[in-house]
């Protein structure tokens, strides 16, 4: 195995400094070098594609978070799909296809000692293909799946809002709401991707919080124009992955013993100086006998299998749509393709694929 291992050049993106404000690309550093023999019980993977994650950002900060931050030096931290082409290990055969830790680099060599940690386990293409793992089968769908299933206790008839609709949380959580007999009422930037998440997705209204200001109105607010019309009669469940001002709109809007999900903040994530906008309307949580409560995906790692299996059957009975937005590439295009993120420029989920599957 060695001999063979060693003609291959990894190509790796290494975090060579802790930006301010967005990622700069002198943040990063591309290195190359030979693939690591992983030793007796270890295994080699061939990253396929990698998910591309706004938590990205938060992971390349100094200071306390639920994850260690990269540390500087280090391969950039990230989810992929990968198919093994090494390995002494007999749970794993050449040619398996794993989901794992695969950093932003081309090869992953895992010792032993290593594979929990590494957190590699086989897939199943018949569920999903590599992109619908890294979206619905994956993170973002058990983000979906346990932020609105356990944080927000859905009943049927309920409105859920939610930002971020288009991109990957908010497709998936969306869908899973209208399958739960509520309405799903959208936020997203954009007529293109507002029509997607209505027409394409079902879900029952979607607002553009960049739309432009009609002719004669001088102080324009499109996201609380579009809850006056969207969510006459409140707001039962807000799943917010965007923090901010459109966080302060939703809590203007809670109804009686609402639920907020707080997902993902990613209007404050680049924020200079790293200062987060803390909501104003905080006491409408005191006025309607509200909750607020955090989420974190991985906390829920021991129920992922149950949730994929309902996952995959809706999208096998089409009931769940899945859109990703796929950038061709190789471990050099990671930096730019990472903008696209925070300037809502990725229409789905956004990932980088450096081989087909
Ligand atoms: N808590 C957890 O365990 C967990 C796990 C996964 C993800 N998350 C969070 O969930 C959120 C969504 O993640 P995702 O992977 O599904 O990303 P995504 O929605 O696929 O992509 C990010 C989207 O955010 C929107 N956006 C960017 N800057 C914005 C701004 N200043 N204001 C409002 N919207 C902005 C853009 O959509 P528009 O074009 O519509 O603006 C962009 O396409 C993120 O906050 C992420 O950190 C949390």
């Amino acid at each position: 195995m060695a001999a063979t291992l060693a003609a291959l050049t990894n190509q790796q993106v290494r975090l060579a400094a802790r930006p301010s404000g967005l990622p700069k690309p002198g943040d990063w550093q591309l290195t190359e070098e030979p693939v690591a023999e992983p030793g007796p019980g270890g295994i080699v993977v061939q990253t396929l594609a990698i998910s591309l994650d706004p938590a990205m950002r938060g992971w390349m900060n100094e200071g306390k978070s639920y994850i260690k931050p990269v540390e500087l030096g280090a391969v950039m931290r990230a989810g992929g799909i990968g198919r093994i082409i090494a390995s002494s290990n007999p749970a794993f055969a050449v040619g398996d296809v794993v989901s794992a830790g695969t950093g932003v680099q081309q090869y992953l060599s895992v010792p032993a000692a290593e594979l929990k940690r590494a957190g590699v386990f086989k897939i199943d293409l018949r569920l999903g293909s590599v992109h619908q793992w890294l979206n619905v089968l994956g993170m973002p769908g058990m983000t979906a799946y346990f932020g609105l299933m356990d944080i927000g206790q859905p009943k049927a008839g309920e409105t859920l809002l939610i930002s971020g609709a288009a991109g990957a949380v908010g497709q998936t959580a969306g869908q899973l709401a209208r399958i739960k007999g509520l309405r799903a009422v959208g936020i997203a930037g954009g007529p293109a991707k507002c029509e997607f998440v209505v027409k394409e997705l079902g879900f029952d209204a979607c607002i553009d919080y960049k739309a432009p200001a009609p002719a004669g109105v001088p102080r324009w607010d499109p996201v609380r124009a579009g809850l006056k019309e969207h969510c006459a009669n409140g707001i039962d469940i807000y799943f917010d992955n965007v923090g901010g001002d459109i966080l302060d709109a939703a809590l203007a809007r809670l109804n009686r013993k609402a639920r907020v999900i707080i997902c993902g903040a990613i209007s404050q994530y680049n924020n200079e100086g790293g200062a987060v906008a803390g909501p104003k309307n905080y006491l409408s949580l005191l006025m309607n006998r509200a909750r607020m409560e955090g989420l974190v995906v991985f906390d829920y790692a021991e129920r992922f299998p149950q949730a994929v299996m309902e996952m995959a059957a809706y999208l096998k009975d089409a009931r769940m749509k899945s859109r990703e937005d796929v950038v061709r590439g190789t471990p050099a295009d990671f930096p730019a393709t990472l903008l696209k993120l925070f300037r809502g420029e990725n229409f789905g989920k956004l990932v980088l694929e450096f081989a087909p599957a």
